[in-house]
C-alpha cells in the first residue's frame, strides 16, 4: 500500500478511506475540499504537513509506522493531536457507542444483558480513568519538560503508559468476546452488528492512539529527560 503523499488531493484521500475524515476534523480539515492537495490544505490551516501525513498513513495503513519520522517532531503536536483525539472520544464516540449499546438493549431478552452492560461500564471507567491520567498527569509532564522548568521530584516520574494501554484493550477484547462468543442471541441482528462494529472501529482507534504514545512520545520523554 503507497503511503500518501504531499500533492494527493484531499478529495482522493478520503475516497480511499473515508475513515480518515475524523482525522482530518482533529487537525480542522474539513469538506468542501475542491482540488485542494494535502499541502494545499496544511498552508491555509498552518499545519506541520510532514506531521500530518505521517499521522494520516498511521491511520491509513496498520502496517506503516513511521517511527523515525514521527520521534522527530515536536512532542508539543503530537500531544495536541493525542488530546484532540481523547476530546473525539469523549464527546464523539463513547456516546455513540452508547447509543448503539442502548437500542441493543431495548430490543433484547437476553439474561445475560445485566453482564454487558456490567462490562462496558468497568471498560468505560477504566478508559476514562486512563484518559484522565494523561490529561491531568502525562501530558503536562511532558510540556513542563520541554519549557526546562521541571525540577527535583518530576523526573523521577515513571509512565506506564504500555501496561495501562495492555489492560484498557484486554477488557474492549473481554467484551467483544462475551458478544460473539456467550451471548445468548436473542437480539436484533442488525441492533448487534451496529453495537459490534462501533467497538471495533474504536478498538483499531484507539490501538493506533496507544501506539502513537507508547512508541513515540514515551521515547521522546526519554529523551528530553537525558539531555536535561
Ligand atoms: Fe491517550
Ligand atoms: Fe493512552
Amino acid at each position: 500500500m503507497e503511503p500518501f503523499k504531499s500533492n494527493d488531493k484531499l478529495f482522493d484521500l478520503v475516497n480511499k478511506n473515508h475513515n480518515l475524515l475524523p482525522v482530518f476534523n482533529r487537525f480542522g480539515i474539513r469538506p468542501g475540499f475542491k482540488d485542494k492537495t494535502v499541502t494545499d490544505a496544511c498552508a491555509e490551516k498552518n499545519i506541520n504537513k510532514e506531521f500530518f501525513l505521517a499521522v494520516v498513513n498511521t491511520y491509513h495503513n496498520p502496517v506503516h509506522f513511521p517511527e523515525e519520522e514521527l520521534l522527530s517532531f515536536s512532542p508539543k503536536l503530537i500531544v495536541d493531536y493525542l488530546q484532540r483525539t481523547h476530546e473525539y472520544y469523549i464527546d464523539y464516540f463513547l456516546p455513540k457507542i452508547e447509543a448503539h449499546l442502548n437500542k441493543f438493549i431495548e430490543n433484547n431478552s437476553s439474561k445475560d444483558l445485566k453482564m454487558i452492560i456490567t462490562f462496558y461500564d468497568k471498560y468505560k471507567k477504566e478508559f476514562l480513568l486512563h484518559i484522565k491520567d494523561e490529561e491531568e498527569n502525562v501530558f503536562p509532564y511532558v510540556l513542563k519538560l520541554l519549557n526546562k522548568r521541571d525540577e527535583g521530584d518530576d523526573l523521577m516520574f515513571t509512565i506506564s503508559f504500555e501496561k495501562e494501554h495492555t489492560n484498557v484493550e484486554v477488557k474492549l477484547s473481554d467484551l467483544k468476546n462475551l458478544l460473539l462468543k456467550y451471548l445468548e442471541p436473542a437480539y436484533d441482528d442488525n441492533d448487534f452488528n451496529e453495537f459490534l462494529s462501533s467497538l471495533f472501529q474504536f478498538e483499531k482507534d484507539i490501538i493506533d492512539h496507544a501506539r502513537i504514545e507508547d512508541k513515540i512520545l514515551v521515547p521522546q520523554i526519554e529523551k528530553i529527560k537525558k539531555t536535561k
